[in-house]
């Protein structure tokens, strides 16, 4: 594989994929430690790996402000959610030593600043609500009350749940080179994929030339299915529905933060970091109970400059079987009426799995419903 093969891909977001990793220093030690949450621990990963490019560390406060007023960082480049540090007081060196929840020194942390910031208001912009029963909301009501900036080296990398599927961005763009890939779609899931899902990827693969399945695997609220079971959905569907030399299984080692729209913006920049030049945002991407409406997070893209994202979004209807097309469609696709589609709601598919029954053919494959079922049981 050549250079040029890698430079035919979608360049990353700021131009340059940023590598966060060092050695341990010596005086690592010696340092005031700052504790990280889980999923300031993932981001820390991410931060280390790339994925975040441009970010080489927490946030300060003028990129702070100007993602939450404007989406766009301090320098101007587009950014939707805060990537931030929460802690008690400002530490009194300027280096500290972040740890894990083991309380295992992993990284180092120059400090920048140390700032107030305002919950609610950060609630409001990012989640379009203040109500805690939200778990986005819930989380950073309680944070620590000030904000931590700087760069970070990290020194100990998280220890993947799925090592087959860990890939930072160099290595998936490194993959998609090998396979001759230039327009590549990513499809962010925290789902098992039923038919629905398939649907999407596969439509959106038959216009490019690869699909990069990058499921979640961070944090998730405890009602979603678990990674464990989902990676084994995820096999299970690739292995039988999808040609192999098209398709890129990998994970995603983020948290999810359920902010709907602006949460869509920052999958896709995301994703352009792995190498996606193309990304699928269909129905309530990202949300969570009744707060954005089903299509908030396909409108957000107009708040952007045409090209400025790069990333191209790939938008789908609601979409779901009709039984007299024959066939997955939705609104725009198909002409029949309600009565003719195959609907289950979430509860409706959770107790029929729990009752070890299988979901209809149209609405998840008997082999994805088989490993839930498995699941449920266990
Ligand atoms: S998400 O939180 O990761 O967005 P999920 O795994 O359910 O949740 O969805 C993955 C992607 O598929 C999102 O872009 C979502 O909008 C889309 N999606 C899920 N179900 C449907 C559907 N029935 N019709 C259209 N798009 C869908």
């Amino acid at each position: 594989m050549t250079v040029a093969a890698i430079d035919r891909l979608i360049k990353p977001h700021g131009g340059r994929l940023v590598d966060r990793t060092g050695e341990r220093p010596d005086d690592v030690d010696a340092l005031e430690r700052v504790p990280l949450t889980s999923r300031e621990r993932s981001d820390l990963d991410l931060l280390a790996c790339g994925a975040l490019s441009p970010l080489e560390g927490f946030m300060g406060k003028a990129d702070y402000e100007s993602v939450l007023e404007s989406m766009h960082l301090a320098n101007g480049l587009p950014w939707a959610l805060p990537v931030c540090l929460a802690v008690d007081e400002a530490p009194r060196g300027d280096r500290v030593a972040l740890t894990d929840e083991s309380g295992r020194a992993v990284a180092v942390l120059e400090v920048d600043e140390v700032y107030d910031y305002d919950k609610e208001r950060e609630a409001e912009l990012c989640f379009r609500t203040t109500d805690d029963a939200h778990p986005g909301v819930a989380r950073l009501y309680e944070q620590r009350p000030r904000y931590l900036a700087g760069r970070v080296t990290v020194f100990e990398r998280q220890t993947p749940e799925f090592p087959e599927l860990a890939r930072d961005p160099a290595e998936t763009r490194r993959i998609f080179a090998e396979r001759g890939w230039k327009r590549v779609v990513g499809f962010q899931t925290r789902n098992p994929i039923h038919r629905a899902h398939e649907y999407l990827t596969k439509v959106a693969l038959e216009t490019v030339d690869g699909l990069l399945v990058h499921p979640l695997v961070g944090d998730t609220k405890s009602d979603d299915v678990p990674a464990a079971v989902r990676v084994e959905c995820y096999r299970t569907l690739l292995e039988g529905y999808y040609p192999e030399n098209r398709v890129l299984l990998s994970a995603f080692p983020a948290a999810m933060r359920y902010a709907g729209p602006r949460e869509a913006i920052w999958h896709a920049i995301c994703r352009k970091n792995y190498g996606c030049s193309h990304f699928i945002v269909g129905r309530d991407h990202a949300g969570v109970g009744n707060y954005y409406g089903t299509y908030d997070a396909q409108l957000i893209f107009d708040d952007f400059e045409p090209h400025e994202l790069d990333i191209e979004p790939m938008f789908f209807e609601h979409t779901f079987w009709c039984n007299v097309c024959g066939s997955m469609a939705s609104t725009k696709s198909c002409p029949h009426g309600p009565e003719d589609r195959v609907f289950l709601s979430g509860t409706k598919v959770r107790e029929m799995l729990g009752a070890g029954e299988v979901p209809p053919v149209e609405f998840t494959r008997p082999e994805v419903a088989k490993v839930l079922i498995d699941a449920y049981r266990s």
